[in-house]
């Protein structure tokens, strides 16, 4: 297991990426925290679908305001779909190098529809039916892209989850805002209403990725 101690002086050393990656065990949120990075160049190593299939399910335990869960995926194995969504991406490369692609979309819409799906089962059926109304008067009284915009929020809950999740099960990512949302959604069939949150390429590092900085808590935080 790779222990917080040792992570941390990895990380004063910078030579802890061959350490973590393929981890047999799962990094801890803390350790999975300090040691990602973007990673752009990857190793010709498959993910298979149960294990993306496992990083989704861990993924979309996110939480979202009225449990909503607008997050939607498209996992693109397929080299010639990657080549056509490289091009759409302004040709960065780990659109290409890494085994699998995620692109994760808010499709608030759909989640209207189907507002019985994220209302928890076991309440009684008059306490189900007031719950989705207040969420469909609530988003209802949105214009739709406000609506939009307010389901990529949740989203992006998400994503973060999906970066460190990976990272904890001993993966790499690189997120990406670096594309023509409306190529995206016509090459991969995304509703025209949709919100394209991010490309995530994932797949086994082949390099260790910039070593990031980060803001003190003191110049973000205040604690009164
Ligand atoms: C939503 C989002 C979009 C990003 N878009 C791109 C991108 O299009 N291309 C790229 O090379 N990096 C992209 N990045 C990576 C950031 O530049 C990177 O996360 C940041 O510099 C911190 O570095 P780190 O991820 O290694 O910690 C993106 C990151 C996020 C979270």
């Amino acid at each position: 297991m790779i222990r917080s101690d040792r992570v941390a002086t990895a990380l004063l050393t910078g030579e802890f990426a061959a350490d973590v990656t393929g981890a047999a065990t799962p990094l801890s949120a803390a350790d999975a925290a300090l040691t990602r990075r973007s990673v752009r160049a990857y190793r010709d190593e498959p993910v298979t679908e149960a294990e993306i299939a496992r990083l989704l399910t861990l993924t979309g335990r996110a939480p979202s305001a009225f449990n909503v869960q607008p997050w939607r995926f498209v996992v693109v194995r397929d080299v010639d779909t990657k080549a056509a969504l490289r091009e759409v991406a302004y040709g960065q490369k780990q659109v290409t190098e890494a085994p699998a692609l995620i692109v994760m979309y808010a499709d608030i819409e759909d989640a209207l529809a189907h507002l019985d799906e994220v209302v928890h089962p076991g309440l009684p059926a008059e306490k189900r039916e007031a719950t989705m109304a207040v969420v469909r008067n609530n988003l209802g009284a949105m214009p739709p892209e406000a609506r939009a915009q307010w389901a990529n929020a949740q989203a992006n809950i998400a994503l973060g989850y999906l970066l460190l999740i990976a990272r904890s099960e001993g993966f790499d990512t690189s997120p990406m805002l670096g594309f023509d949302a409306t190529r995206v959604k016509a090459l991969l069939d995304i509703p025209s209403h949709a919100t394209v949150t991010a490309m995530v390429a994932l797949g086994r590092g082949a390099e260790e990725g910039f070593v990031s900085h980060r803001h003190d808590v003191a110049r973000v935080a205040t604690f009164r």
